[in-house]
């Protein structure tokens, strides 16, 4: 199977009460994991990169190694997704390069110009059959410290998502409701909850609609733990439960994003593999067993978070 769209992935993942997995990639070892647990579990699964990850890894090199999954796994659909593409010509670049999805994000900008270069993203992107998908709402994280008052105005207005999407023409619009990025989502003591209310809002005014659910890690305690015991420094890392995203994934989500479980799962397993093994100095050798943690863990989001087992 060739590299996909999305467009088959959400409408299914919509009638179907599931999610895809959107993880992001930036080694060899990534793109392996990810797309072998998809593959064992016969479910589609996109690989997203970032901006970061195209100027670490350079522009043909994950692409590559993505053109590498879907020879040795051809009968899983697979979606090459340019995540928090920063500008047209960013999404433009993308596409050239035979991206089959892409996101702009001008969540960022005032609304009216979020709007317009959305609008120029799908009009260049739609002639490539390359869906796109754009953000209303800011995701904040506590490490911005915004106080619990604050929290309302981060949060997407579902009065602007008809206006938004009809006029920009996106696949898929992703929604601030209490997710964030990075491995610090909630305080300590703080209920780990995301707004389903706005979430089903949204979706009561864009029936039918796929909606993208951004820094959605749950950020596992067992790899919080592994760091924090092995030398790393942690503290009070704390994600999105899975319950809250199984709520979300069964409702209007067709995308959750992952990419701090990836982090910890490698991080969590070579720091232990270093200390078990301080002798060891070839990398295929803590690259193996860290290879492995991201394919279970992806495995087990595939299984209980995503339920998209057997979708493809
Ligand atoms: O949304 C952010 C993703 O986790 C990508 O992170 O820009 O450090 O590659 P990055
Ligand atoms: P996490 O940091 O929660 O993994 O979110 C990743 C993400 O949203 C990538 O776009
Ligand atoms: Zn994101």
């Amino acid at each position: 199977m060739a590299l996909t769209n999305t467009v088959d992935m959400f409408k299914k993942a919509y009638e179907g009460g599931y999610a895809i997995g959107a993880f992001n990639v930036n080694n060899m070892e990534i793109v392996q994991g990810i797309t072998e647990a998809a593959a064992e579990l016969n479910s589609p699964v996109i690989l997203q990169v970032s901006t970061g990850a195209r100027k670490y890894a350079n522009r043909t090199f994950l692409k590559k190694l993505v053109e590498a999954a879907i020879i040795e796994h051809p009968a899983i659909p697979i979606a090459l997704h340019l995540d928090h593409g920063p500008s047209f010509e960013m999404c433009r670049d993308c596409i050239d390069d035979g991206f089959t999805s892409v996101m702009y994000d001008g969540s960022s900008l005032p609304y009216e110009q979020n709007v317009e270069i959305a609008a120029r993203v799908v009009e260049y992107a739609h002639k490539y059959n390359v869906t796109v998908e754009a953000e209303l709402g800011t995701l904040s994280g506590v490490e911005d410290d915004v106080a619990v008052e604050d929290d309302k105005a981060q949060f997407t207005d579902p009065s602007q998502v008809q206006d938004f999407v009809t006029r920009t023409g996106v696949d898929s619009l992703a929604i601030a409701i209490g997710t964030s990025h990075g491995a610090y989502k909630f305080k300590p003591g703080q209920d780990p909850k995301i707004r389903i209310d706005i979430l089903n809002e949204i979706a009561e005014r864009l029936p039918g609609f796929p909606i993208v659910l951004h820094g959605a890690s749950s950020v596992p305690q067992s790899f919080v733990k592994e760091i924090n015991e092995y030398g790393g420094s942690m503290p009070n890392a704390i994600g999105i439960p899975e319950s809250e995203l199984r709520k979300a994934a069964a409702g209007a989500v067709c995308k959750i994003n992952v990419d701090s479980d990836i982090r910890l799962a490698l991080t969590a397993t070579i720091r232990k593999y270093f200390h078990d093994h301080p002798d060891h100095f070839d990398p295929r050798q803590y690259l193996a067993p860290a290879r492995q943690a991201v394919k279970d863990m992806v495995a087990h989001k595939i299984r209980e978070v995503m339920a998209s087992v057997d979708k493809a």
